[in-house]
């Protein structure tokens, strides 16, 4: 933690690599924590005391008191999931209104939005994304087309503005031939969601916080989906539609390059993919299902199977350059514990030809394997480093020479207590 920073916790691979665990964990050394990028496409999970919360769109500090919570302005928020997300909470007696903030300028997910998501997929026949359908691309489209519509503008002459808007959309459908919807009763749910996020702060987030960090405040900002989903640097055009890499931080909080302090990068000892795209070290045999079934790889959003593989340097390398990460956060080494060879892809082949560079054109190259001995011992009740079986130690100790960047937390379980500090 930084005093007068912000310290950055970015997914640097596709997704899913434990960043709402390990925000959940740094919490209390933080002032702030802040959401800068993506919306309810997004499912952090965390544990803790026997209770599971899957969190989209609220920042995942949210269960340590006292701790300020910011959606961000480059965040969309759907307000009918905002707001069944945040009762589960106020539910469960975590108090929301004085703690979580939302940027005005964060913009916002329509129905029709949601729909339009379905509706560019099903026109994309065999080259379907694989979105969440939460409606993410056409609103962040809106967003760079300058006619979206933001929280700010809920809170004056609102209506007007929406049927507006959705009016834009539903000819846009027409025009696509794409009219089997019906949005009524999820419409209603959703005004009844506006109603509701006008009973929370809704400000100006970026003056807030860079307030707080010239009065020495700590802020974590808190990634979500991971840099190979990046709109810029991820494997377009699968990928989602924001930046969620490092620059991200900035434009989506409005603090400037000076503010950052740490960059911690966040993988998995494995690798996932949920969605369609290149994934050059993908498994298709057992060896895949087993890591899908030990690591309950189903996407906590939408439930799909995850796509498993090992662990890729290229695209761990590409990221720490891309996000200039500086410590790197470990997850679900338990999840191998009983694979006899553990293998690490060191780079990508193409007719014979080998790099160790993120290429254009991902898809069209092969994994390149090291092998390494398996730990075969069970991690989840270790407590410090001394107690690593050696063949793990060996196996930190490789990905850290690999990469030139010190893994410093390692996670071996899913709960808040299952963390190791270096
Ligand atoms: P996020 O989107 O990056 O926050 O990650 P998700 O919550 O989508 O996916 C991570 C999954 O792995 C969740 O189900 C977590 O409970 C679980 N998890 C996190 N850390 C560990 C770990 O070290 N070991 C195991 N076995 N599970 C973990
Ligand atoms: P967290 O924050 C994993 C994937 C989708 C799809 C692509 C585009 O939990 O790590 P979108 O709905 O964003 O237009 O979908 O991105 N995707 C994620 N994959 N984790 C996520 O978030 C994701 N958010 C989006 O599966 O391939
Ligand atoms: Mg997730």
């Amino acid at each position: 933690m930084n005093k007068g920073k912000v310290d950055a916790l970015l997914g640097i691979v596709f997704g899913d690599e434990g960043k709402g665990k390990v925000v959940d964990v740094f919490t209390p050394k933080y002032d702030i924590v802040a959401r800068f990028a993506g919306g309810p496409n997004a499912g952090h999970t965390i544990i803790f005391e026997g209770k599971k919360f899957v969190l989209r769109s609220i920042p995942s500090g949210i269960f340590s008191p006292d701790k300020i919570n910011i959606i961000g302005n480059g965040c969309v928020i759907a307000p009918d999931l905002f707001m069944a997300e945040a009762q589960e909470l106020e539910t469960a007696g975590y108090d929301l209104r004085s703690r979580l903030h939302i940027s005005k300028r964060a913009h916002l997910i329509l129905p029709t939005h949601r729909v339009l998501d379905r509706a560019y997929e099903a026109a994309k026949g065999k080259n379907k994304v694989g979105t969440t359908g939460k409606g993410i691309g056409p609103t962040y489209s809106e967003k760079a087309s300058r006619t979206g519509l933001r929280v700010g503008d809920i809170l004056e002459n609102f209506d007007e503005k929406y049927q507006s808007l959705k009016a834009r959309h539903e000819e846009i459908l027409r025009h696509m031939g794409y009219t089997d919807y019906d949005i009524s009763a999820e419409e209603q749910q959703w005004l009844r969601g506006v109603e509701y996020m006008r009973t929370f702060t809704l400000s100006d987030t970026e003056i807030e916080i860079n307030r707080a960090l010239a009065e020495g405040k700590s802020v974590l900002a808190e990634g979500a989906q991971g840099t190979m989903l990046d709109i810029d640097h991820g494997t377009y055009p699968y990928v989602s539609s924001s930046n969620t890499v490092c620059g991200g931080v900035c434009t989506g909080l409005g603090v400037s390059p000076q503010s950052i302090g740490e960059v911690f990068g966040i993988f998995k000892a494995y690798s996932t993919r949920v969605g369609a795209g290149p994934f050059p070290v993908e498994l298709f045999d057992e060896t895949g299902d087993r890591i899908r079934e030990i690591g309950h790889e189903y996407g906590a959003v939408t439930g799909r199977n995850r796509r498993c593989g090992w662990v890729d340097l290229v695209a761990l390398r590409y990221a720490i350059m891309i996000n200039g990460v500086t410590q790197l956060v470990m997850m679900k080494s338990d999840v191998l514990d009983t694979f006899p060879v553990i293998r690490v892809c060191v780079a990508y082949e193409k007719d014979g030809v080998r790099t160790s560079d993120m290429p254009f054109d991902t898809a069209s190259w092969q994994a390149v394997y090291e092998d390494l001995p398996g730990w075969q011992t069970d991690l989840t009740g270790l407590t410090s480093e001394d107690q690593f079986p050696k063949a793990f130690s060996d196996y930190v100790a490789y990905l850290e020479k690999a990469l030139n960047t010190p893994i410093t937390i390692l996670s071996v379980g899913p709960d808040r207590a299952q963390t190791i500090m270096r």
